[in-house]
This record gives C-alpha cells, structure tokens and sequence, in this order.
C-alpha cells in the first residue's frame, strides 16, 4: 500500500467517525431513542403513571397547561369568547347554546374542566359529549357499548377522577405504546369509507389519533351514538349532502328562532379540512406541526406540547421547509387574515338572512314556498360559515378550500336574503 493509499484510508476512517456522530446527534433514526418498551397496565388513565416511565414526553405534556395568545390574533389557548371577535355567533346560533358560552379552545389537560364549567351543558346533556375529554370512555364503552352515550353527562363526569382530561392512554397502546385510536365513532365512519384504522401505518395513525376527536359529528336521535357524517366524502359540500339524506333520521342540531330555519352546527372540522388540503394531499401529519421532534439533554423526542406551531416554527416546519421563520409565520399571519375577512363578512350575512326570513314571515300573504326556500338557503350559508368558523386553523390548514367555502356562504347568505325578499313580495332586482 502507497504512502498516499493509506493517508486516505486514513482520512476516510475520520470522515466515517465523524459523520457517524453528527448522524447520531441529528437523530436521522427514528424513532426516537427515548422509547422503552415496558408494560402499563390496561385501564391506567392517569398520565402521571405514564409519566414515570417516559418523563421527557410527560413534562411536555404538562405544558398544555400553558395558557397564552397566538401572535397571529387567532386561535390561541386563551379561553376568551369567540363572540368577541365574532359577534354575529350569537344571532347565527340563537336558540341553542352556543350562543350563551363558545371559547375559545385551549390545551388537552383543561378538556374535562372545560365541559365541566360551561354552560352548554345541563342536566339534560348526554353522556356522549364525554366521548372526546378523557381516556374513561375506553372504560365506559367496554362496560355498555354505546349504551354510555345516553347516560347523563353529569352522572358519567362524576366517574372521572381529576387526572381524567385527554391523556396518553387516547392515543397509546399501554401494552407497548403503539398509537391507538380509542374512539369507536372513529373507527366505525372509517370502516364505512373501506378503512381498518387496525392495520392503519405508522404515518397514518400520526394523524388518526387527533382526527379520532377533531372532526364533525353529530349524536344520531334516540340513541345518541356519537356518528361521523363521512360516507359522502370529507369536504364541506359532502357532508352537507350526507346530512340532506336525514341519516339515522337526524334532521336538524336546533331551530333557529328568527327564520325558523332547520340549522347544522358544523363541529370543528380540523381533521376533515387538513385531510383534503395541501399538507394533508402531501402526507404531512397532524404530529408533523404539533408535536414536532424536540430534544433535551441530547435525547430526541416528540414534543407533547399540542398547541399552535407558532409557538416554536423552527421545531414544527422546519424539518420540511427552509424559507425560515419570518416568512413562514407572514404566510400563515396572511392566510388567516385573508380568511377571517370573507369568513366575517359571510357570518354577517348569515345572521342578516335570518332576520329577513323572519321579517319575510311576517308579512302578509308571504308566499310558504318561497320562504321554504329561503330557509334552505340559509340552513346551507350556515353550514358552510360555520364550516370555517368552527374549524380551528382560521384557514390554514386548507387555504384555498376555506376561502372557498367562506366565499360559498356569503353567496347563499346572498341568495337566502333575495328568496326572503321574494317570499315577502319585495322584488326590486
Ligand atoms: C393526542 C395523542 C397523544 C397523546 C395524548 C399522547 N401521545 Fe405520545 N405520541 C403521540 C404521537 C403521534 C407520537 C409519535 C409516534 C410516532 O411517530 O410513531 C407519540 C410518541 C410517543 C412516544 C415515543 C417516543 C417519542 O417521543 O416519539 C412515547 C414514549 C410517548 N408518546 C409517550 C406518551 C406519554 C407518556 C403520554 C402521556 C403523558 C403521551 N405519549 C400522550 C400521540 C400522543
Ligand atoms: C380525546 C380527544 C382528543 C384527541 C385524541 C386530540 N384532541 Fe386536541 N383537543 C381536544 C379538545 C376537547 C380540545 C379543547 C380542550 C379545551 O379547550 O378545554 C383540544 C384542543 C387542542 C388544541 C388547542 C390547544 C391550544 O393551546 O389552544 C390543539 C392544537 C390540539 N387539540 C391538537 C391536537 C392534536 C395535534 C392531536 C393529535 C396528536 C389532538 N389534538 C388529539 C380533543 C382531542
Ligand atoms: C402543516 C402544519 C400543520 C398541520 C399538518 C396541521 N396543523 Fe393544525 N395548525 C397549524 C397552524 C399553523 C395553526 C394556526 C395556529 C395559530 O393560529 O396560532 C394550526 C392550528 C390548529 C389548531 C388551533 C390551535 C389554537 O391555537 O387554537 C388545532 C386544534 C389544530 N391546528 C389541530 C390540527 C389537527 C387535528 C391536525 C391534523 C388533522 C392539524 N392541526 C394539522 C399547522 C398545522
Ligand atoms: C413534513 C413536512 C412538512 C412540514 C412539517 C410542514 N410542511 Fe409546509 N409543505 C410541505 C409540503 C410537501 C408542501 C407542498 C408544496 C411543496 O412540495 O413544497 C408544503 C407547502 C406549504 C405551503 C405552501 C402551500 C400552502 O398550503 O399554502 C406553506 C405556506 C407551508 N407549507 C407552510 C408550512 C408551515 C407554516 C409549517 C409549520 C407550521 C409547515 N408548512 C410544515 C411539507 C411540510
């Protein structure tokens, strides 16, 4: 071997020592090197036992704890009124109780406390509202099926101890901490569209765990299992065609007082709008933005903190996108404020056709016909305003889908008010 052969072994021999620590610094091996596998009994709800196990993943999910505004003005973990920066929720939703108490939402550790404390729930709401707070209702559809769904929601919440709130045992198999989705709704509406979350990949359940409780449901009449609206498809006109089918004759979530109008109340439809947009398209996860990897004392793990990616964009975006964080956080600033200027001015127009079918209704001789129609109409604008509203990014989880859908209200609001005018005999154009 030459002098020069082996001053290059040599110096290939440092390259592959070198690289083979920065490569073990990156963390390039997923996942991460944190993970024991050590079993936790079934039925273990509270995260502090988890905790002992996996600490790092346990002190981020304390975090959740943290209550503070997002720099865009949207969103947030600050439990303020959404009427504030939306005051026309209270004639949108009159008659029913969202427009006494809609918050804004805020971290897992607070989802039992919050129901507790709001005042949409009364003595007469049903056991199925506990369906996405806590890990119990593992337990409680194992011991009735959905049979739990129709007990009192104040009998059930009496079974939840104080550790109860969305914890690691919604998402985590105990036995070996595989992700696990615990809600049937879930695994049933996914089923029907040809999908067994059981054999679901890795990739996938990063985003089925969140999408078992971010999604639109509704309490199908009598029984009142919780039932995802999917069999049409996950964009907002889908469902809405879903819902004209009376599915398990489920007609309406309240009457609007004013218009009288038959009215949906879209849920949150976070995963349903990441699901069809530019992210979801790309197999970009939910835990990709949300639980980024983070690292302390040189170990590498997902962060549990599941809050707005704003909050730290190097960690959330950065693996993918290399624009940096000032024009990462300008795009999101201005997909929201693009959003919530059409979704206003829709919202606004959604409450001003109810008040001209109310108005419409009270002339005389008002044609039934035509203010059927205009009812209609507005039942439609609302689901589609609220499709945006209700939906948790202000737009960015699908920006072009949710301008489109905010722009689709306003024009059915539009219509709604001309078949009132119409219905009342008013026809100036
Ligand atoms: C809302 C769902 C959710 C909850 C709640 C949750 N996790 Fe996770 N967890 C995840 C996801 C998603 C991953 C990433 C898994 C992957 O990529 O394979 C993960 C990963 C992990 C890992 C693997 C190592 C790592 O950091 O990636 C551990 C350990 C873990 N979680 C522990 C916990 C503990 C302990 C709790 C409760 C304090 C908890 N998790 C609560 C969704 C959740
Ligand atoms: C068991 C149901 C459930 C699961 C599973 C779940 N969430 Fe949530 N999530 C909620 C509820 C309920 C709230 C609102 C809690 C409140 O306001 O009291 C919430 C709130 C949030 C918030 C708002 C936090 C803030 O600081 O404002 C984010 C972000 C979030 N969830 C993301 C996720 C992600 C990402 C996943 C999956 C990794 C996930 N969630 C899984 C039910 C769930
Ligand atoms: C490409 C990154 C990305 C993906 C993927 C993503 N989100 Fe988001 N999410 C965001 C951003 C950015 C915001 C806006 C945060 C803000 O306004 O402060 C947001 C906001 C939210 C909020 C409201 C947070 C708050 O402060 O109130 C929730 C809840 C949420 N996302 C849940 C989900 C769920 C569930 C999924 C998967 C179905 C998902 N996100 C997928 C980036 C993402
Ligand atoms: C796991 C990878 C991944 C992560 C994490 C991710 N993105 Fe993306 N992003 C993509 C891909 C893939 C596209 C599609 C276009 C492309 O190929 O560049 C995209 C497109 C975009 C676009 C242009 C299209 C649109 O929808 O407006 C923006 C803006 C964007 N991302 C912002 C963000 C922000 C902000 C975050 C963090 C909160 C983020 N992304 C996190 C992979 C990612």
């Amino acid at each position: 071997m030459s002098k020069s052969q082996k001053s290059l072994i040599a110096l290939l021999g440092v390259l592959l020592l070198f690289f083979g620590f920065v490569i073990m610094r990156i963390g390039v091996a997923k996942p991460a090197s944190t993970v024991k596998v050590a079993k936790i009994p079934a039925g273990e709800y509270d995260p502090a036992v988890w905790g002992q196990l996996y600490p790092l993943q346990y002190e981020s999910y304390k975090k959740n704890a943290d209550m503070s505004p997002s720099p865009t003005g949207y969103g947030g973990s600050v439990k303020v009124q959404k009427s504030e920066m939306m005051p026309e929720l209270t004639t949108n939703f009159k008659g029913m109780p969202f427009s006494i108490d809609y918050t804004e939402d805020r971290g897992h550790v607070f989802a039992m406390e919050d129901i507790r404390e709001t005042k949409r729930i009364g003595p007469k709401s049903p056991g199925a509202c506990i369906t996405c707070k806590t890990p119990y209702v593992e337990k409680f559809y194992k011991e009735s099926g959905w049979g739990f769904a129709k007990i009192p929601f104040n009998e059930l919440a009496t079974q939840v101890p104080s550790h109860g709130s969305i914890s690691c045992a919604n998402c985590h198999n105990p036995e070996n901490m595989d992700l696990r989705v615990i809600n049937p709704a879930f695994t049933e509406a996914m089923q029907q569209r040809g999908i067994d979350v059981s054999k679901a990949s890795r990739e996938d359940m990063r985003s089925y765990v969140c999408a078992q409780c971010h999604s639109e449901y509704y309490f199908a009449p009598g029984s009142m299992k919780v039932v995802f609206p999917w069999e049409k498809g996950l964009k907002p006109g889908d469902m809405y065609a879903y819902y004209a089918d009376k599915p398990n004759g489920f007609v309406q979530d309240w009457q609007q007082p004013d218009s009288k109008a038959a009215m949906l109340k879209t849920q949150h439809p976070d995963y349903e709008t990441f699901a069809t947009g530019t992210h979801g398209k790309a197999g970009v996860a939910c835990a990709d933005c949300h639980m980024p990897y983070v690292r302390k004392d040189g170990q590498k793990y997902s962060s549990h903190w599941m809050t707005s990616p704003l909050k730290d964009l190097d960690a959330a975006c950065g693996s993918c996108h290399t624009q940096g964080t000032a024009w990462l956080a300008d795009r999101i600033k201005t997909t929201q404020d693009y959003t919530f200027e059409v979704l206003h001015t829709a919202g606004q127009n959604v409450a001003r056709a109810h008040e001209a079918i109310k108005k419409a209704s009270e002339a005389p001789n008002a044609d039934q016909a035509e203010l059927a129609k205009a009812r209609e109409l507005v039942r439609k604008a609302g689901w589609y305003w609220d499709f945006v509203a209700a939906e948790n990014s202000m737009g960015f989880h699908n920006p072009d889908q949710s301008l489109n859908t905010a722009a689709q209200a306003n024009e059915l609001a539009r219509q709604a008010i001309e078949s009132a005018n119409r219905a009342a005999g008013i026809n100036l154009l």
